[in-house]
C-alpha cells in the first residue's frame, strides 16, 4: 500500500479569534483532493483548538503543538495528552526545533514525549533536524539519527508516527532545502527504519518534509519519491496552503 501524502500546517504562535476566522474559512471552501489522496492536519496554538475543531470542515484534522512527556498533574502551564484526547484531538506535533533549541527538549525528552502521547492514544507528528552548523561539519544524517533513535528506543509501533525532517536553516528564512537535498535526507531516514526498525516500517512511514515550503516550491519537492508531504509554518497562515495541499496530485 502507498503511503498516503500527508499535509501538516504549524500555525505556530500566531494568531487572533478573528484571524484563525479567516483562516478556516478559507480552508473550508478550498477546493482540495479527497481525503483518500491527502491527509491535512492543521495545528494552531492551543487556546483555539475548540474553535478550530468546532468550525474545521470534517475532511481536514487538527493538532496541538506541544504536549506534556507524562500523566498531567502539578505542572504549570503545561497541556496533557490526556487534556487532549479528552477534548477529541487526534494529532500532536512533538520535538519541533523552535522547542528542541529555544526550550533545550533534548532527544531524549522528546523521545519520551512520543512514546507517552502514542500511548495515550494521539498520534505524532515527529519533528527532527540539523541546524546550519551541522549541516556544514558535515553531521546532517548523525544529527537527525540521532534524533530519530531516541524515538524509535522508546516506541514499538511507527503505524502513529509521521516523521518531519525539519532542517533548521530553512525554517522561516525563505531558503527551502532543494528537492535533492530533501529527497537525501528523506532517502538517507528511511533507510535508517529500515536497518534500525524494520523493512515494513521504512516502507510505511510518511516522511515529510518542512522548512519555507510554498505554493511555488511545493511541486517539485513533493515529486520526489521519499518525500511524503509537508509541515509548513508561515504559509500555512494563507490562501497559498490549498496550493500546497493541492500538491498531492
Ligand atoms: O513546522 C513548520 C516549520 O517550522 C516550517 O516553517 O514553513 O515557516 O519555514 P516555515
Amino acid at each position: 500500500m502507498g503511503r498516503k501524502f500527508f499535509v501538516g500546517g504549524n500555525w505556530k504562535c500566531n494568531g487572533t479569534t478573528e484571524e484563525v476566522k479567516k483562516i478556516v474559512s478559507v480552508l473550508n471552501e478550498g477546493q482540495v483532493p479527497s481525503s483518500d489522496v491527502v491527509e491535512v492536519v492543521v495545528s494552531p496554538p492551543f487556546v483555539f483548538l475548540g474553535l478550530v475543531k468546532s468550525s474545521l470542515r470534517p475532511d481536514f484534522h487538527v493538532a496541538a503543538q506541544n504536549c506534556w512527556v507524562k500523566k498531567g498533574g502539578a505542572f504549570t502551564g503545561e497541556i496533557s495528552a490526556e487534556m487532549l484526547v479528552n477534548l477529541d484531538i487526534p494529532w500532536v506535533i512533538l520535538g519541533h526545533s523552535e522547542r528542541r533549541l529555544i526550550l533545550n527538549e533534548s532527544n531524549e525528552f522528546v523521545g519520551d514525549k512520543v512514546a507517552y502521547a502514542l500511548s495515550q492514544g494521539l498520534k505524532v507528528i515527529a519533528c527532527v533536524g540539523e541546524t546550519l552548523e551541522q549541516r556544514e561539519a558535515g553531521s546532517t544524517m548523525d544529527v537527525v539519527a540521532a534524533q530519530t533513535k531516541a524515538i524509535a528506543d522508546r516506541v514499538s509501533s511507527w503505524s502513529n508516527i509521521v516523521l518531519a525532517y525539519e532542517p533548521v536553516w530553512a525554517i522561516g528564512t525563505g531558503k527551502v532545502a532543494t528537492p535533492v537535498q530533501a529527497q537525501e535526507v528523506h532517502f538517507e531516514l528511511r533507510k535508517w527504519l529500515f536497518a534500525n526498525t524494520s523493512p515494513e516500517i521504512a516502507a510505511a512511514t510518511r516522511i515529510i518534509y518542512g522548512g519555507s515550503v510554498n505554493g511555488a516550491n511545493c511541486k517539485e519537492l513533493a515529486a520526489q519519491p521519499d518525500v511524503d508531504g509537508f509541515l509548513v509554518g508561515g504559509a500555512s497562515l494563507k490562501p497559498e496552503f490549498i496550493d500546497i495541499i493541492k500538491s498531492a496530485e
